[in-house]
Parts: C-alpha cells; structure tokens; sequence
C-alpha cells in the first residue's frame, strides 16, 4: 500500500511513471521509482481514473474506483475516414416508421451516452425516456397548450413587455424571432389534422434535465444527448434535437412532478429517435461559422 489514494502491487509495476505522468491532478509521484499518491493532491483525486486505465501491467488501483469500473479497450476500431463517413450519414431525421425502439436498444444508447465526458466526475446529467405512444400524445398536448399560453402573451404588448421582462433581452429576442413563429405553425397543423411538429410521432423521446448547482451541468448535459444522438445512429436509429421541448416541461410544475425532475434540476434538451422511414443516399457539405489559426 502506497499512499491513502492508490494501492499498488509491487510485484507487477515496472514502475515506468504512466501513472504519474497522466494525472490530470498531480496526485500521483514517483517515489524509489514506484508510484506513490501526493498525500497533500489527495483531496483534489476527481477520480478520473487515468491512471489505472493507463497502467501497462494493471499494478494499479483506487479503493473509490471499482474494478468492476474497467474493461479493457479494443485497438481504436475506425480510423477518420470510416469516422467522418458515419458523421457525414447523420441527418436530422423527421419522419420514422411506425415501430417502437426496443428497450435493449434504449439502453445501449443510455450507455454509450454515459461515455460522455464532464466537468469532472460523476456525470450529472438524468435522463427521461418516453416510450408509450401515450404519454407522447399526453405530452404533445402540453407541448400545444403551453405554446398558445406563450402565443396569447405574444399577442398584447402587456404579455411582451411581461415575458421581456422576466426571460431577459436575449431569451426574449429568440421567443419573438423564432419561436414564437414556429409555434404558432406547430398548433395550427395539430389543431387541423393532428400533426405532430414538436416530436414528429418519434416512438422515442429522451430528455436531459440536471442539478443546476453541478460543474458544467448545462454543457455536460449536450455532451451526453450528442453522445447519445451518435450511438442511436450507429444502432440504425434516425434523431433529432429538439429544442421547444426543455423550456416548456422546465417550466412546468406538473410536467416536472410527473417525469421525477427535482426543484433544483434545469430541464436542458431533448432527443427523439426511432426507425427512419426513409435511408439518406447524400450527405451534405458544411462549414463552420468561421475558423482561424493564430
Ligand atoms: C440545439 C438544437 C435544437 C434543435 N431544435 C430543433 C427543433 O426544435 N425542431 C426541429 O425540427 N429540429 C431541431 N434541431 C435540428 C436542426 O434543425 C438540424 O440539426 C439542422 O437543421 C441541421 O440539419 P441536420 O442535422 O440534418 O444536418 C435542433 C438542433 C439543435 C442542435
């Protein structure tokens, strides 16, 4: 045993200073060429787990981090072309077949997700998944309610100065340019026939909510439906962002008691998915807003 933090086998260390050399936190030294923890780093540990992962010879490892935490790594399995083709074939699919995503591919998602990186560990992000047709029309109808309360407010300038006043200049100026326009189309076509323009009859609906109080919580939480975007492509899944969904189960009380998303948590993005209707035979060039080397 060496040092409260990590416990090294003796016997097996080559004593090579990976480990040491990695630690994002300097929590780790080479002491008599075996590593040994920084007593006075210990507290800054954020259990990242670098060092074990690294150790050539597996002599390492952390009472607070499970064995059970590790398996081994394959060689990378692609190289940037096979990458950048999978990433060229994800397109924001709006039109799916009429079939429920499995459970076990929910899961597979929800744990390729969970490899999302974060401020500093554990994640924070939760997740809510909605997979009954149901409870997508349930929410579908909230969705329409609460964007003709917002649409009303719009109308009067007492509702726009009120909604100014309590979202911000900035929030207020995406509601009056954007979505307030995009809203009032949504609850017209659902009201004519139904139609669906906040989910599109996905059969499958996640939603990334978070403690408010946790490190990078908001970018942690876009990490992780990206993360779990990309993993619902490679599983033959088409997905989209969706944008108008947070605010509104945020806001709501009951929407919020009904999904279990405590007081303190922010509702941050949304995700629906399922099997695409249609197979993309194009991808499309894009560029970035700018790019410069200095
Ligand atoms: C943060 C964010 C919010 C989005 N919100 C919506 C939305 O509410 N409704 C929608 O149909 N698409 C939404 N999208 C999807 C974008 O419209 C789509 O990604 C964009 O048009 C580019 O198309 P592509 O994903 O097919 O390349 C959103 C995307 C992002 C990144």
């Amino acid at each position: 045993m060496n040092g409260s933090l990590h416990i090294v086998d003796m016997e097996t260390c080559n004593g090579d200073g990976t480990c040491a050399d990695v630690c994002p936190e300097n929590a780790i030294e080479m002491v008599s060429s075996k590593p040994a923890t920084v007593e006075e780093r210990a507290d800054g540990c954020i259990l990242c787990g670098q060092c074990i992962a690294v150790c050539p010879t597996e002599a390492l490892a952390m009472p607070d981090l499970d064995a059970d935490n590790f398996s081994k790594l394959a060689p990378r399995p692609f190289g940037y072309d096979e990458f950048f083709e999978f990433l060229r074939s994800r397109r924001s699919v709006r039109t799916f077949k009429d079939r429920p995503v499995e459970r076990e591919v929910i899961d597979k998602i929800l744990t390729a997700a969970a490899t999302a990186p974060m401020g500093v560990p554990p994640h924070t992000t939760e997740v809510v998944v909605i997979n009954d047709p149901e409870e997508r029309r349930f929410l579908l109808d909230e969705l329409v309610k609460h964007y003709d309360q917002m649409i009303r407010a719009f109308s009067k300038p007492i509702g726009r100065a009120i909604v100014r006043l309590s979202a911000g200049a900035e929030t207020y100026g995406v509601l009056k340019n954007h979505v307030i326009d995009i809203a009032r189309e949504a609850n017209e076509l659902y009201r004519r026939d139904g139609t669906d323009r906040y989910m599109y009859q996905a059969p499958a609906l996640m939603i990334f909510h978070a403690n408010r109080w946790g490190m990078s919580y908001q970018e942690n939480a876009h990490l992780v439906c990206h993360h779990a975007m990309l993993a619902a492509v490679s599983l033959g899944l088409g997905t989209t962002i969706i944008g108008m969904i947070a605010p509104v189960v945020d806001r709501e009380k009951s929407l919020r008691t009904r999904y279990g998303i405590p007081d303190d948590h922010r509702v941050l993005t949304s995700l629906i998915m399922g099997y695409p209707k249609y197979r993309y035979r194009q991808g499309i060039h894009r560029d970035l807003a700018g790019v410069t080397f200095h």
